[in-house]
């Protein structure tokens, strides 16, 4: 068991905390400000190699670790989770899948921009009939020929109207339950696919978060990821990685809210001492350290598991769980630190408190993430 990161996970931690402080923390709170997604910070990000760290080279990555991107994505949350997102979505929940499950054709043509940084990608399960249900899809997509009538609709989608290339899931067959379940590459542009309602959300509000539309979109036979039948497998499959993305965001919301409230313990005098010694400030610094490291434990074990390709539903789950769970009760105890400045928008952490919370929802609600957890102690 070793505790250290390795020279190459250093390097990038080093790297992309750099560039995030250097490039994306000059624009945090305008862009939250003002719910503006930025492509051009993508673009920088693409730039650096970020988006194809565990990629083959063939397909444009640079065949580095897995955890090393999970730890790209606590630095990149730690600055900004909203850039995080949209990030982690384009590679754990897009690029990912086709990579598992791509023919050639697919991995060359989709796959490559991805890895490079010069495509954004999403990723469309959820419906507004299945959400945790996933299973319940509406969406449907008919054979006919040497193509897929697809018609139906996605909500919530990260990336939405702003992503080139989106993974998409729809029944081909309802008769089969989850196993009629397929999952199709589509590209922005094509006929009958379009963008409904924006939403306006609590946080991560520089993150794009679309409607998906389908009417009649004709989908080329070789958009088919998979077989015919394994989309709910590879939706399911893609977010147990998703998950330790996520769990990583949990990570970089809460290291800064802990630093933010130590650095404020350490100025802010009351009573005629810094309120750091306060007991009631000290040990509230000393929970929340502790569980970003426990939380930290869980991320970079299930990473772990990951990167040597081992089972990992249950791993990456838990620490979807914690992590976020950690995230949010150390941001609050952040803005309660801070007191009435933390409630200000002054402050980054009221911002990093309504960040956190959609890390409890997203890629499967906690809730969920227990029921998995439990399914798999229990079968
Ligand atoms: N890996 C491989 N296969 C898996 C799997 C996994 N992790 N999880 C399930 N499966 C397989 C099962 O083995 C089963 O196969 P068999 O029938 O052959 O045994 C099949 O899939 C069905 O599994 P379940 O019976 O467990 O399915 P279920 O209908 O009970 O649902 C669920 C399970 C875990 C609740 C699932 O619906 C779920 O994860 N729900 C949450 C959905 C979710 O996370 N949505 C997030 C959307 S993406 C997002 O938020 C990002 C964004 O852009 C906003």
């Amino acid at each position: 068991m070793d505790f250290e990161f390795s020279e190459e996970q250093q390097a990038i931690q080093k790297l992309v905390r750099e560039f995030a402080e250097k490039e994306i923390a000059p624009t945090v709170h305008e862009r939250d400000e003002k719910e503006e997604f930025s492509r051009e910070l993508f673009d920088k990000i693409g730039e650096l190699g970020l988006c194809g760290i565990f990629f083959p080279e063939e397909y444009g990555g640079s065949e580095g670790s897995y955890t090393s991107y999970i730890i790209a994505n606590e630095e990149l949350s730690k600055v900004d989770d909203a850039v995080a997102a949209g990030y982690a979505s384009s590679i754990s929940l897009c690029a990912w899948p086709i990579w598992k499950f791509g023919t050639e054709e697919q991995k060359k043509k989709y796959l490559t921009p991805l890895a490079e940084g010069t495509k954004l990608g999403a990723f469309g399960l959820t419906e507004p009939n299945a959400g945790s249900d996933a299973a319940r899809q509406q969406s449907v997509a008919v054979k006919q020929g040497d193509h897929y009538i697809l018609n139906g609709s996605k909500i919530f989608i990260t990336n939405g109207g702003e992503a080139d290339i989106y993974v998409v899931f729809a029944m081909t067959d309802k008769s089969k339950g989850t196993k009629g379940i397929s999952a199709f590459i589509l590209e922005k542009g094509m006929e009958g696919f379009s963008f409904g309602k924006e939403e306006h959300k609590m946080g991560i509000h520089a993150s794009a978060t679309r409607e998906l539309i389908f009417q009649d979109v004709k989908v080329p036979v070789e958009n088919l990821l998979g077989e015919e039948g394994k989309g709910f497998t590879i939706a399911m499959q893609g977010l147990d990685g998703g998950r330790i993305g996520v769990a990583a965001q949990g990570l970089g919301i809460a290291g800064a809210a802990l630093e933010a409230a130590i650095k404020y313990s350490k100025e802010r005098e009351q009573f005629g001492k810094t309120i750091g010694k306060f007991q009631s400030i000290a040990f509230m610094l000393a929970d929340m350290a502790t569980k970003l490291d426990a939380a930290r434990l869980l991320v970079y074990r299930a990473a772990a598991l990951k990167e040597k390709g081992l089972p990992c539903t249950k791993e990456s789950c838990m620490a979807k769980m914690y992590a976020t769970d950690a995230a949010m009760s150390i941001a609050t105890d952040a803005v309660q630190i801070l007191g009435g400045y933390g409630y200000t928008r002054e402050y980054p952490v009221e911002r990093l408190m309504r960040d956190a919370k959609i890390t409890q929802i997203y890629e499967g609600s906690n809730q969920i993430q227990r029921q998995i957890i439990s399914g798999q102690l229990l079968k």
